[in-house]
């Protein structure tokens, strides 16, 4: 039983406050978790709350309901009591950050009560025994840096790595190498907000540059390394003028369109996420019966971890995949049922950081416990390393 659930604020890596919680339980277990917070946010996400406002609603409204009343090990209950607590369709009273964070927190109470990892309590004994491959951000821009590339995320993709060891330092070397790169083209960078490198360079010399760093590392690992994006179309869209935005032209929707599978086409991109506008399902599902069966086609902004969006989008075969961020829909169970709608679709789960992160690790157990493909979480520094870390020690201490 829940016998306490304490909440502060903490420092994110953007250095913004943010919401950690405290589950404590009756036989002595604990958990601790942290909400991240987004920076190219999606229309329909769950609504985060200035921290202190959001630890003052959860203090009023949820906390009472948890404490003396919930299990830290029965996370539909606690995640149920979350949403009546709160009230609303997108936590706006006790905030997406209070919630996530308190959600997170039971289940490491949860699976410290049982004195089993987090991942084995979220996944249970019949989870599958692969890894997920981690997509390392080595140059962006978009929302996450000024004066950079228009495309977000140029993520390193490791597909042929033998571990997640080898596949984690695979993308911190092609990092490295991107780093070197641009040297020589006396290109300064700094990095963004996910540790990717930020230069001001168009998108064009971006892929020059990815496609030579991850054909060098590849040539040094002896493994297939292969790249995608996180093109974060809803940034640049123009409801006004119906066109996206690039800071050298524009391209209506078919152009768009277009433009996408000769990426998908000329790079092999194994990964494109948010090609489109949030809005354009349609647009979405063209694309897709064009190039889906070469590369996941995924919705970040498009689903926002939210399986009535997902729903609408498997209809209309809007995607192949869809990116989870417990944050964006606010409970694991949520985040859990997403995962579930789209495996029984045939649609493949991406589960993702945010670019604003802290040194939880929850979804590093999230992506082992529900055996998906794919874990986006940076290629370097401290925020994304925890998770990369960890998801090393998870298989060192599986296998
Ligand atoms: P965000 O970006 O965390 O700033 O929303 C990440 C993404 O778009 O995938
Ligand atoms: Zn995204």
């Amino acid at each position: 039983l829940i016998t306490d659930v304490r909440l502060r604020e903490v420092l994110d890596s953007r250095g913004n406050p943010t919401v950690e919680a405290d589950v404590l339980t009756e036989s002595g277990g604990f958990g601790r978790a942290a909400a991240p917070s987004g920076a190219s946010t999606g229309e329909y996400e769950a609504i985060e709350r200035e921290p202190s406002a959001a630890i003052a609603a959860a203090r009023k409204h949820a906390v009472p309901r948890l404490v003396g009343e919930a299990f830290a090990g029965n996370q539909r209950e606690v995640d149920g009591i979350l949403r009546a607590a709160d009230g609303t369709e997108d936590f706006s009273e006790i905030g997406a950050n209070s919630a996530v964070a308190i959600s997170m927190a039971a289940a490491k109470a949860g699976a410290d009560v049982l004195g089993a990892p987090l991942f084995q309590h979220l996944g249970g004994t019949f989870r599958g025994q692969n890894f997920p491959v981690p997509l390392g951000n080595v140059i962006g821009g978009g929302e996450h840096a000024a004066d950079a590339t228009d495309i977000q995320e140029f993520l390193s993709a490791p597909v042929g790595a033998p571990s997640v060891a080898d596949a984690v330092f695979a993308n911190a070397a092609v990092h490295a190498t991107v780093s070197e790169l641009l040297h020589e083209r006396d290109v300064p960078a700094g990095k963004g907000d996910e540790g990717a490198w930020a230069p001001s360079i168009d998108d064009a010399e971006a892929f020059e540059i990815v496609e030579e760093a991850v054909s060098t590392v590849e040539a040094e690992v002896g493994f297939e390394i292969r790249f995608g994006l996180d093109v974060a179309a809803a940034e640049m869209y123009d409801d006004e003028s119906e066109t996206y935005e690039y800071s050298d032209t524009s391209r209506d929707t078919d152009q768009q369109i277009a433009y996408i599978a000769d990426l998908v086409e000329e790079y092999e991109l194994v990964y494109v996420e948010d090609p489109l506008d949030e809005n354009d399902y349609e647009a979405f599902a063209t694309l897709t019966e064009e190039v889906g069966d070469q590369t996941l086609v995924c919705g970040d902004d498009l689903f926002v971890t939210n399986t009535e969006r997902l729903a609408h989008g498997i209809d209309r075969g809007a995607a192949n995949s869809i990116l989870i961020k417990p944050n964006q829909i606010g409970t694991l169970t949520d985040a859990f049922d997403a995962i579930e709608l789209a495996r029984e679709n045939g649609y493949e789960s991406i589960v993702s950081h945010r670019s604003g992160e802290t040194e939880d690790t929850t979804i590093a157990h999230l992506a082992v416990a529900t055996d998906v493909p794919f874990i986006k979480t940076g290629a370097v520094g401290g925020e994304r390393t925890a998770k990369l870390n960890e998801l090393i020690r998870i298989a060192d201490d599986a296998t």
